[in-house]
């Protein structure tokens, strides 16, 4: 059962005559201290796995900013335990063992019945729509290159080398890999939206290292795919592609309704070149590190080059740094929600 009449459900199928919409990507997290609180209490991996108080930290920025949608609390690489991967999240990134370096170990990977093996995050969504059942939800999920370049390298990465050397020296391996995390993927979306979710997002974080063909083979061809399966599902299907600009028109074809856009490009450039797509976007997350009229200027100048007010959704162009002033954060609301195109 779809919210009617939200204003960030209608944005996402290019319909909204209310307020802009606005939500944060990474909005609970460590730069809010009711969430470091939270984690004083318990690592991200058990908050992660505990329904109560994943609905506690989605609520938290909800509450105190206004948002006007909300974010399921988990992680991409939720998915990948099930599978016989370890995850740890010891301080700095994430760990992921034991690394794929061979087309063997693709072998050994398992799949698995993600309404079993993930049941807290399902639990977690039911949980959230208690809290806070008039305000849209979005669960996620990593795409699989992303997924796959967690899995080869063992941590992140600037480049992400192996995980390129891997596609081109072991094609076949890689085909393998992604299908096995596009199942996966798919699965575990649709029974986000049967849990309550009322949108879905893909997060392609690293998909922006590859040349054009390999970002159509490993990346939009597979996320196509997996939205496609969920199509029956009636739910608005956003894509985060980090780095986006020099894909546009390959993304233009992929299909979903809202393409959310990093910050190296200009918005209003990116909402040229999806005039079939609504967009998400795109503060530069280092902004909220100047003063809040600074903060606010900048957000206004997005808000102003933009002609598409129906189908935009207000968002950083990436994930909000621990160390940001919570201040910035209700100037960038505070800016979005009183905003009228003059
Ligand atoms: O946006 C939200 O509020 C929802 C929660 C969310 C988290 N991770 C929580 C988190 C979401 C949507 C993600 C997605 C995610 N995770 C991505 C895709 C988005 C992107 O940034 O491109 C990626 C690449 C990851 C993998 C990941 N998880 C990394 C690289 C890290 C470490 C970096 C860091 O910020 O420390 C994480 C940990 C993580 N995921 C934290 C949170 C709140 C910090 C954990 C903590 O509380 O200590």
């Amino acid at each position: 059962m779809g919210l009617t009449g939200n204003n960030f459900v209608d944005a996402c199928y290019g319909r909204n005559t209310g307020r802009i919409p606005i939500w944060i990507m990474r909005q609970a997290g460590r730069y809010l201290p009711e969430y470091r609180s939270v984690r004083e209490t318990v690592s991200f991996l058990e908050l992660c796995r505990t329904p109560r108080l994943i609905a506690e930290v989605v609520r938290q920025p909800m509450e105190r900013f206004g948002l006007d949608a909300a974010i399921l609390f988990s992680d991409i690489l939720t998915v990948l335990p099930p599978m016989g991967i370890t995850i740890e999240f010891p301080n700095g990134g994430p760990i992921i063992s034991p690394p794929i370096t061979s087309p063997k170990d693709v072998e050994r990977l398992k799949d698995y019945d993600t309404a079993g093996e993930l049941h807290f995050v399902y639990e977690g969504i039911r949980e959230i729509k208690k809290v806070l059942p008039d305000k849209p939800l979005i669960g996620f999920a990593g795409s699989p290159f992303t997924l796959a370049c967690y899995l080869i390298e063992g941590r992140g990465s600037k480049n992400f080398a192996k995980a390129k050397a891997f596609l081109h020296r072991y094609p076949e391996a890689s085909k393998r890999l992604i299908d096995l995390l596009a199942d996966i993927t798919s699965r575990y979306l649709a029974a986000q939206v049967d849990a309550g979710a009322d949108a879905v997002k893909i997060f392609e974080s690293w998909g922006g290292v590859l040349s054009q063909n390999d970002f159509r083979r490993w990346c939009a061809d597979p996320i196509d795919r997996i939205f496609r399966t969920i199509a029956d599902k009636k739910v608005p299907r956003i894509l985060y592609v980090n780095n986006v600009a020099p894909y546009l028109p390959i993304v233009r074809e992929i299909e979903c309704e809202v393409v959310g856009i990093d910050y190296r490009i200009d918005l209003a450039e990116a909402a040229r070149a999806l005039p079939n797509k609504a967009i998400q976007g795109n503060l530069d997350p280092a902004v909220l590190f100047g003063p809040p009229e600074h903060v606010a200027d900048c957000t206004r100048r997005i808000l102003d080059s933009i002609d598409s007010h129906d189908r935009l959704i207000f968002n950083l162009g990436h994930g909000i740094l621990p160390e940001t002033p919570v201040a910035s954060v209700h100037a960038v609301v505070d800016t979005v929600h009183n905003y009228r195109a003059s």
